[in-house]
């Protein structure tokens, strides 16, 4: 898979690829010669399995995960699950070189999905931390209680060092395990986590079975416990199954997972904003309405102007479904979102727009497609040095397999491509 600088002035970012059982350098501009083995569609692993396990203790918290809480980086949202009553809502935390405990109060949602009745779901946003430094905390009561720590990023300014995760279209097959488990081991050492959606996969199963949202949760605890995962919606979030009553797209995913969209003045968990490090990261929604004057485009439009490139001179622009894309499967489902947004792309200088959904992995050269107007014909991608790269990185290893067939030849934009499964790095470290 590829490895590719990226970038614009005097800073870089370093896009690597990484696939699970192997690292190759890329063959800039020529497709990969990988072929699929026939049996490459991987299986659920069972809910008996390892990684599944619950916590031991009545009551103890399972499926803990982390995210940013605030738009700076001060802040950290803790949610975990209780299965058999409500519990605890507070998180006890401490800096590791304090003895100073503090405490902070969360709240508990739950919600019904057709016959399924979700466990007790805490988020409690422990706020005024100090920047990179490494914090405990704990949750659940008694002898059920449960320690965890993160480290919470640097400030934010143009110089600082960081490296992201990239993951998506995960779900929780024997692949999802593997790519989890290369990028735990990774010597890069992703220090969070931007996930670009599709998390579960849970409504493969009869009715959604939101069982599989739970296992879900407690299989990636063993990273998102520890450092932030930044979320996106894909498709599999929506969960509508109107035959079932079950009409209210995102029920399970917003209840699951909490994001600190009101900081950046969202209306909406699907769409929001944080900075971290040198880069401001706008999570967009494929499949919420985007058109002109929704909430979505309302709040885009007012939220661009605002990153200052001088103190995050990265922006990064997070939505599931891409917008270039040469697979043939989900060929163009990305159009109309481009056809909205990539005029304001080009005209903020966006770098990266990061996606999923294609189960492979994609980079495209700085392209625009923005000259046409219904009749100039004027509407072949060209590059463009203010236009973003577009990275698709939707092969975490779901239990749909991978997509190899790809349109023919090349097309120009496209820089590589090549379906296996894995996940990537990318950091703004001179190496
Ligand atoms: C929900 O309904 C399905 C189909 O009728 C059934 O198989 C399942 O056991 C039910 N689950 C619960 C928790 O009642
Ligand atoms: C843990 O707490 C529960 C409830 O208070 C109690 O029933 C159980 O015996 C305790 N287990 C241990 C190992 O102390
Ligand atoms: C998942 O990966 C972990 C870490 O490599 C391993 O210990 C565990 O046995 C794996 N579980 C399954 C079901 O593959
Ligand atoms: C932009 O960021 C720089 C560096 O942090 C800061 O000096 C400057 O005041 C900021 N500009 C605005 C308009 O906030
Ligand atoms: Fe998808």
């Amino acid at each position: 898979m590829g490895m590719k600088w990226v970038g614009v002035g005097s800073v870089y970012l370093l896009v690597v690829g990484l696939i699970v059982g192997g690292l190759r350098l890329c063959n800039g501009g020529i497709s990969s010669s990988y072929a699929r083995r026939s049996n490459d569609i991987s299986a659920d692993m069972p809910l008996n399995s390892d990684v599944f396990a619950v916590p031991h203790g009545y009551n103890a918290p399972q499926q803990v995960h982390i995210t940013q809480g605030d738009q700076e980086g001060k802040a950290v949202i803790v949610s975990w699950v209780t299965p058999d009553e409500p519990g605890s809502n507070e998180v006890v935390y401490w800096a590791a070189n304090s003895e100073l405990k503090k405490r902070s109060m969360g709240t508990v949602v739950t919600y019904k999905y057709y016959n399924y009745s979700s466990g007790y779901i805490h988020h409690c946003t422990i706020k005024n931390l100090q920047y990179d430094t490494k914090y405990f905390y704990e949750i659940g009561i008694g002898n059920t209680t449960r320690q965890f720590w993160f480290t919470t990023p640097p400030e934010v300014g143009p110089d600082v060092p960081y490296t992201f995760g990239l993951i998506g279209d995960l779900g929780q097959t024997f692949d999802s395990n593997r790519t989890l488990t290369h990028y735990e081991l990774n010597p890069a050492k992703g220090q969070a986590v931007l996930f670009v959606g599709d998390l579960s996969y849970a409504d493969a199963y009869p009715l959604h079975d939101n069982n599989r949202w739970d296992s879900w949760g407690r299989f990636v605890e063993r990273s998102v416990a520890y450092q932030p995962w930044i979320w996106s919606a894909g498709n599999h979030e929506i969960d509508f199954l109107p035959d079932y009553g079950e009409t209210e797209p995102f029920k399970p995913y917003v209840h699951r997972y909490f994001v600190p969209y009101k900081a950046s003045k969202s209306t909406s968990p699907l769409w929001y904003s944080i900075k971290r490090a040198s880069a401001y990261i706008i999570v967009m929604s494929s499949y919420s309405a985007y058109g002109m004057y929704t909430p979505q485009y309302k709040w885009l439009i007012s939220e661009l102007p605002k990153v200052n490139r001088s103190e995050t001179p990265w922006l990064i622009v997070v939505m599931h479904c891409p917008l270039y894309s040469s697979y043939v499967h989900h060929y163009m489902e990305g159009e109309t979102m481009r056809v909205m947004y990539e005029q304001y792309f080009v005209k903020y200088k966006v770098d990266v727009v990061l996606s999923g959904h294609v189960h492979a992995y994609e980079r495209t050269g700085r392209v625009s497609n923005i000259a046409y107007n219904i009749e100039n014909g004027l509407c072949t991608p060209s590059n463009d040095g203010s236009a973003p790269v577009y990275i698709t990185i939707g092969d975490g290893g779901n239990q749909e397999g991978l997509l190899y067939e790809m349109v023919e030849p090349q097309p120009k934009y496209s820089a590589y491509r090549e379906p296996s499964f894995g996940h990537a790095e990318m950091n703004n470290r001179r190496t």
